[in-house]
Formats: structure tokens, sequence, C-alpha cells
């Protein structure tokens, strides 16, 4: 689904073609968005809140106040702040000068006012009314600022006049925003397939093998790649973080088998896969579905090898697919990371040593060398693991029609 994890404030304004906002707000879920609906008064006369609510799976916002009793208000900001895009669709002569002038005397043009995304406009009105000098200069005022202004179209009109005023079909509009996240994402369209965390190799029912990875720079990494407008794919194994924002599929696994099962069964449709996770080498050869007591633990513990996910990635590799290891070294590294990009057939791989301060495990932090097929090597100063996500993918975006 080509809207996947995008995230839409679809704004309704007081105009006949309200009611096609019903289907442009399926449409837009159809194709994978997630939608907010905020309406204005005038909107709630040509269509329920309650038949939006239904359609986009949660409640529509109306009225700055949602519990007058309790004194709950609706925060226009964070609204404001959530989406990705405001598509305000039927957008009205009314709302439009609002616009322009900066007015917020309802809940939808209050987010407007404060959002940091772009908007998008798709006007309905009758035919003189579209043709006015002042709803044109309107929409010149807003294409100049940014606004991306969504044309109506030609045919019949609901006064009996025939001409250009109609709002354009729900389908156009949702092709339209679909266009524009390809235009301003550069990671749109692209699957990623990113492994976090470590993994939990269990020995009985309560006890387990595993090693301190927090996960911190796989769920970084997927986070700045969502945002970038790529499908993400997480699969992680027990880590203590909520799901970043814009992420596809979350994958929560426990053991190196299945997290090998989870990546392998996706990795084909991927563009890129990155493997960040610790996954345990061995596993113990037998467990127990009961708890060890002391008295009846066993003298030793064997263990076997678990499958290399990230070796087995390269060897399916295919031309258009590009895969990115980690490595984290005691000492200084190179050569052994040099020699995990050649056998386990990556595109680069990035390594961090625990020889440097506030770098691996647990931190917030990192400072990583990343090396890449054909000896490029780029060196990043210890910096945030969000900021070095940001930066590490800039290394990889895909180029405009590769
Ligand atoms: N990796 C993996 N599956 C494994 C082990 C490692 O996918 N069973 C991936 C890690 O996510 C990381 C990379 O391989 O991207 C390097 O991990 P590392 O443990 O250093 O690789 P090994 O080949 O196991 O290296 P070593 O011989 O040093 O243990």
């Amino acid at each position: 689904m080509p809207l996947t994890g995008r995230r839409i404030v679809l704004g309704i304004t007081g105009s006949i073609a309200a009611y096609k906002s019903a289907v442009l707000a399926r449409e837009l879920r159809r194709r994978g968005a997630e939608v907010r609906v905020v309406m204005t008064p005038g909107a709630t006369e040509f269509i329920t809140p309650l038949t939006l609510a239904t359609l986009v799976d949660h409640p529509v916002y109306s009225d700055f106040t949602e519990n007058r009793d309790a004194g709950t208000w609706t925060n226009h900001v964070e609204l404001g702040l959530w989406g990705d895009l405001i598509l305000v669709a039927p957008a009205t002569a009314n709302t439009m000068a609002a616009m322009v002038q900066g007015q917020c005397d309802n809940l939808l043009l209050a987010v407007i006012l404060s959002a940091r995304c772009s908007v998008a406009v798709a006007p309905a009105m009758d035919l003189d009314m579209y043709t006015h000098a002042s709803t044109q200069q309107n929409l010149d005022t807003l294409a100049s600022r940014g606004v991306m202004v969504i044309d109506p179209t030609e045919g019949p009109l609901a006064s009996g006049l025939v001409g250009r005023g109609r709002m354009a079909e729900p389908e156009d509009i949702a092709d339209r925003v679909e266009q524009w996240f390809k235009n301003n994402l550069p990671w749109f369209g692209q699957k990623v397939i990113i492994t976090a965390g470590p993994t939990h190799e269990p020995l009985d029912a309560v006890r387990f093998l595993g090693n301190r990875s927090s996960g911190k720079m796989g769920f970084a990494l997927a986070e700045a790649l969502a945002n970038q407008g790529a499908e993400v794919h997480l699969v992680t194994g027990p880590v203590a973080l909520p799901t970043p924002p814009r992420v596809a599929y979350r994958i929560d696994v426990e053991t190196a088998l299945d997290m090998d099962r989870e990546v392998q069964a996706r990795w084909p449709a991927m563009n890129l896969g990155i493997a960040c996770a610790a996954v345990a080498d061995f596993r113990p050869s037998e467990t127990s579905s009961a708890k060890w007591h002391r008295g009846d633990m066993p003298q030793a513990i064997q263990l076997v090898e678990n499958p290399d996910i990230l070796w087995r990635m390269g060897q399916s590799k295919q031309a258009q697919q590009k895969l990115v290891g980690f490595a984290l070294e005691t000492g200084e590294g190179t050569s052994s990371a040099l020699s995990k990009l050649e056998r386990k057939n990556l595109d680069a791989i990035v390594l961090n040593t625990l020889a440097d301060r506030g770098a691996g495990f647990a931190h917030d932090t990192n400072k990583v060398t990343v090396h890449e097929r054909g000896g490029n090597c780029v060196r990043f100063e210890l910096k945030s693991k969000r900021d070095l996500a940001i930066d590490l993918i800039a290394l990889w975006t895909p180029k405009p029609n590769a």
C-alpha cells in the first residue's frame, strides 16, 4: 500500500462536496494512510462526523472543546505536528479566504495555522464564486506560500450552473497526494527491513542467553527512514522501546531462529536491508519447558550454532537490493569489519568499537565508521543515535529514477 505509514489530516469544510470526503477518506485509508479528520461546523451540516469516524476508525475533531463539562479540549498544535500533510477537501471560498488572512476561529483553521507540515486544498464551490477575483487571488496567494492546489473540475454544479467548481474526484485527489509524497520524500516507495535489539535464547521456562543490546540504533534508523517515506519492516528482539512514528510494521521476535524466519520471508520484496541486531550466535541445544530448580540444573549446557541471518540475506541478494551490516568490535576492528563486508556480501558495514567512549550498546550516542564496497570510508564523530541515523541513511538515499 503506497501510503502506508503516512499521516494525513483531512480537513472538511462546509460544501455539498463534503459527501465525497467520505469516499476520499476511505480511499486514503485503502492506500495505507493513517487519517485524522477535522471538520468545520459548516461541514457537519453536510455529513455527519460519525460517518467519517467510522471510515477512518478514529474520532473526528470538530470543536475546540471535547467535553465541556470535563473542561477537556482538542490540542490543535499536537494535531498540526502529527500530520505529514493537511489536505482540505472540500475547501470552500470562505476557508481559503480565512487561510489567507491567518484567521483561526475554528479548530481546522487553528490546526492549519499551527502546523509545520505542508497543506493542500481541493476547492469546491459554485462557478461564479470560483471565478471571482477575490477567490482567484486567494488561490494565488496560497499557492505562492507553498500550498498545493488541486484544481476543481468542470461539470454540473449543485446550483444548476455548469462550469468549473466541482471538487476533483476522490481518486484523483488521492493520486495527487501520492505524487506529492513521491516528490517530497526521498525514500517514498522504498521498502526497508531492519533487524534490531538482542535475541533471547531460552534455557528453561524463565532463563535465557542474551546480550546487552538496547535496540536504540536500529530503532533510530527505523524512525529516520520512516520519516523520509520508507515502508519500514522493523524486526526486533526483546527491547523496551516504543514503535517509532510512521514505522509500517513492527515484528517482535525472541530467538535468532524466529528473527531469521521473519527476515528471510520478507527480504525478497525489500530494496534495502540493515542488520543492526545483536543476534546470539549460539543457542542451547535443548531447552526445558519447566523451570530448572537447584539440584536438577544440567552440569553443562551444550550450544548449537544459530543461522547467520545477514549472511543468508547476502546469499540471496538481488542486483537491485542493498545490504548493510553492523560490526561491533572490542578493538580497532577495521580488518575484521572488512572481512565481514566480503564474507556476507554486503554493500556497506558500519563499524563501532566498544573502545570508543559513548559508542556501542545501551548508550544514546554512537561513534562509527562506514566502510563501503569499493573502498570508500566515511567516519562520523560521536553523536546521538538519532542524529547518526539521519547521517547514515543520507549515504544510502536512492538516486532519483534509480
Ligand atoms: N548477524 C546476523 N546473524 C547472526 C550474527 C550476526 O544477522 N547470527 C549480523 C549482525 O546483525 C551484524 C553482523 O551480522 O549486522 C555482524 O555481526 P557479528 O556478530 O559481528 O558477525 P559474526 O560473523 O558473528 O562475527 P564474529 O565472527 O566476530 O562473531
